[in-house]
């Protein structure tokens, strides 16, 4: 049986960009963002984005292309038969499936906002309104529905599920996305919500550099769907032709452009309905977008219709996002398993409906898995593809990053390096951090404790 491939290479890039654009661009963003001093974060997450996240998603895709299979048989094969390089490649087959088991459970509180935003069933209390869906039978009821939504696109395939359905996909969620943004900063009070976001706070940044250092490194990865081996499956089903390095370059403008324009709605609509943030808007995280905007929805002219599009667009870009995680286990038991499709799909379904279904039903669970247990994942997960593609594959990663490549062939040289030396090292560094953090250190503490 041949194996599956990209019908263009335009669908190619709008599914990576669709793996990329997610919640990650739309939720935790602009909060990271508002949260690390403004556009002071910005240009540290702009640098971080471009020194590390576009070398690691080169480094996953030389893996791919090369080897034209999924991440565990790829890092076997290419080692000529190393079962611990077979076992990196299997840890992100496994990341893959603990990532998906939460991002599902917020996936389905989105659809769940989508369909009420019809009848407006939050407008009257949203803080209550979300207290009472977020964990529980409800939330993995709406987890499944949000699970079948992603394996009926992946059952499909490569070409007549995923490329299709993010050929439409990705061009709605950027007009869409552009039109709200218009909207929302054209709202009077809007420009309070500007100036929140992009507010350039220097002193913050001074003050706390190796937590935004580590926050902004976190969300590059998280965001350039990175350390998973989602970039290495997708550039499995690539040919020779395509220029690496130039595809990639668009895939992260193209992202960091969603995270952007995701925070020009959320901020100046907040701060036009609700004129300040205070409680949970302040904190961020998990329940801010949703309590915050849907209330911030019920006080403006056409909320409805306008609540409607907004978690539509969060419902597809969640989407094409979830189906990269699940394209990556399914493409591991077809490549090495000779599985069929559409039973490696509805097997892994049917594991992922129970391992969700536990997040969903358990809120320190949940918490856990998704700001802590994936984080880490991810690094540890990059880490290994870096030190596999710069060390392992070497001179030959070389060759392949070359391979169709034009003018971009000169950073090669340069490129290898970063990830043979640098990059690495860097990661393993906020590895360590977070892992300090976890058990109650900081780098303040650990520097007094080397600085006398
Ligand atoms: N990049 C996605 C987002 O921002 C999340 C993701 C991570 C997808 C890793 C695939 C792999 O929402």
């Amino acid at each position: 049986m041949t194996r599956e491939s990209w019908h263009t290479r335009l669908g190619f890039i709008l599914a990576a960009v669709g793996s990329a654009v997610g919640l990650g661009n739309v939720w935790r963003f602009p909060w990271m963002t508002a949260e690390n001093g403004g556009s002071a974060f910005l240009v540290v997450y702009l640098a971080i984005v471009l020194l590390v996240g576009v070398p690691g998603l080169l480094a996953e895709f030389v893996i791919g292309r090369r080897s034209n299979r999924n991440p565990a048989g790829a890092m076997f094969r290419l080692s000529s038969g190393s079962k611990s390089w077979g076992m990196v490649g299997l840890f992100g087959v496994v990341t893959a499936v603990v990532l998906l088991s939460f991002y599902s459970v917020v996936g389905g509180w989105i659809v769940r906002y989508f369909l009420s935003s019809f009848i407006g069933s939050y407008h009257a209390a949203p803080a209550a309104y979300f207290s009472g869906i977020d964990f529980g039978i409800g939330a993995a009821f709406y987890h499944v529905v949000f699970l079948s939504l992603t394996a009926f696109i992946v059952v499909g395939g490569v070409r007549d599920g995923i490329e299709k359905a993010t050929k439409v996909m990705m061009p709605l969620i950027l007009l869409l996305l552009g039109a709200l943004a218009v909207w929302a900063t054209s709202q009077p009070g809007a420009g309070a919500g500007l100036e929140f976001y992009l507010n350039f706070d220097a002193a913050y940044l001074q003050n706390n550099f190796f937590d935004v250092l580590g926050a902004a490194a976190g969300q590059a990865l998280f965001t350039l769907s990175l350390g998973v081996g989602t970039m290495i499956t997708y550039a499995s089903y690539l040919g020779d032709d395509n220029d690496l390095a130039l595809d990639g370059s668009i895939i992260a403008v193209l992202n960091t452009g969603v995270g952007v324009l995701a925070g020009l709605v959320v901020f100046p609509l907040l701060f036009a309905t609700l004129g300040e943030l205070s409680g949970t808007a302040a904190k961020g995280g998990a329940g801010a977008l949703f309590i915050s905007l849907a209330g911030a929805f019920s006080q403006v002219p056409f909320g409805t219709v306008l609540s409607v599009l907004f978690f539509g667009v969060i419902t597809l870009a969640a989407l094409s996002s979830s189906i990269s995680m699940l394209e990556i286990p399914v493409a591991y038991l077809v490549d090495e398993h000779d599985m069929e499709r559409r039973n490696a799909t509805l097997g892994l379904a049917g594991l992922i409906l129970f391992t969700g279904s536990a997040n969903a039903l358990n809120p320190a669970l949940f918490d856990f898995v998704a700001s802590t247990l994936v984080d880490l994942m991810l690094t540890t997960g990059l880490v290994g593809f870096l030190v596999f593609a710069g060390w392992v594959l070497g001179k030959d990663a070389l060759s392949e990053f070359s391979a169709g490549a034009g003018r971009s062939r000169a950073i090669g040289p340069a490129w290898l390096w970063s990830i043979r030396t640098v990059l690495p090292v860097f990661l393993a560094g906020t590895l360590l951090v977070n892992l300090l953090a976890l058990a109650g250190f900081s780098v303040g503490d650990l520097l007094a404790f080397v600085v006398p």
